[in-house]
């Protein structure tokens, strides 16, 4: 049942609920440009209250909504609202709870959106909880693989750069647990896979972790690059000592299969140089725009149940 559900962590979803989600946003992806002609959620109004910054997960959230008919409110800046007057979260959700039919919620502090989820009428969908989760994300991601390798199982994918913090890797890997895939974790020693996701994924797949990415690469249908969030370091200085660590060069792509897809979450900072946008293998632009479609589609099983 899909009617006012909260989505606040993949493992809120089953794999065919995940199916259900790339299947839809498959047959709506023409829509993804020009807009659905039969505006199935007129009527309806998203809220978008992001804590933190984002531009793909919120503007495609609001192209997503447009395109099917939905009206968007959201806040401007933090500045412009009165959670710069202390107002809590909490009491932010319970407002706007009255003003909305869905929250969309990006927030720095892990646990945020199932906080909030549990003082919401209307469903809420975690955008990004600190080094928590990014379901939407991850929808996204697995679409990716799915259009740009052509299938999911039987997949081997690579996970390279900051896996300590990095959510877009925690959503996804989990996800992906539940198809047939054999994953690497490519990482620095202070980066590696948080030991409790590691410990939960390789009770359903084959899980490898490395620290040479040319090592591993001729293995790879899909190379996921993540950018090193430095937001997250408590101490700067650790920060600097794995800044730059993975910097992808055309040389080690090209040591990887042709057929080779590379995602990345984006934004990148300096992993991903200009030069690997014109190789064939990157994707990581057109992952992006499959973020309208997939959350066209999540939008209306949220709120229309179909
Ligand atoms: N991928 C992603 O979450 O990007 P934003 O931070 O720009 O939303």
């Amino acid at each position: 049942m899909w009617l006012n559900r909260d989505l606040v962590s993949i493992g809120d979803l089953s794999k065919e609920e995940i199916l259900e989600v790339l299947a839809k946003a498959n047959s709506l992806l023409e829509y993804g440009k020009s807009g659905h002609p039969d505006l199935p959620l007129k009527g309806k109004i998203i809220a978008t209250l992001f804590y933190e910054p984002s531009t793909r997960t919120r503007l495609s959230f609001e192209s997503a909504a447009k395109r099917m008919g939905a009206e968007v409110l959201g806040f401007g800046s933090l500045e412009s609202t009165s959670v710069a007057k202390g107002e809590t979260l909490l009491d932010t959700v319970r407002i706007i709870d009255g003003y909305s039919d869905a929250i969309v919620l990006r927030h720095p502090s892990e646990g945020a959106a199932r906080l909030a989820s549990e003082y919401s009428e209307v469903p809420v969908i975690n955008a990004g909880d600190g080094a928590g989760q990014h379901p939407t994300q991850t929808l996204l991601d697995i679409f990716t693989i799915w259009k740009e390798v052509g299938k999911v199982d039987d997949t081997t994918i690579g996970f390279v750069g900051d896996l300590k913090y990095g959510r877009t890797v925690h959503s996804l890997s989990k996800a992906l647990s539940l198809f047939n895939v054999n994953l690497h974790f490519i990482s620095p020693e202070q980066l590696k896979l948080p030991k409790h996701i590691r410990k939960e994924i390789e009770k359903k797949v084959t899980v490898k972790e490395h620290k040479d990415l040319e090592e591993v690469i001729p293995k790879l249908d899909v190379l996921y690059v993540t950018r090193i969030q430095k937001e997250r370091f408590p101490d700067p200085e650790e920060y600097k000592k794995v800044a730059g660590t993975y910097v992808l060069r055309a040389s080690t792509v090209s040591r990887g299969k042709r057929s080779m897809v590379i995602m990345h979450p984006l934004p990148r900072v300096d992993e991903i140089p200009f030069e690997i946008d014109n190789l064939p293998q990157a994707r990581y632009f057109r992952q992006a725009a499959y973020g309208v479609p997939v959350r066209m589609a999540l939008l209306d099983l949220i709120l229309r149940g179909e």
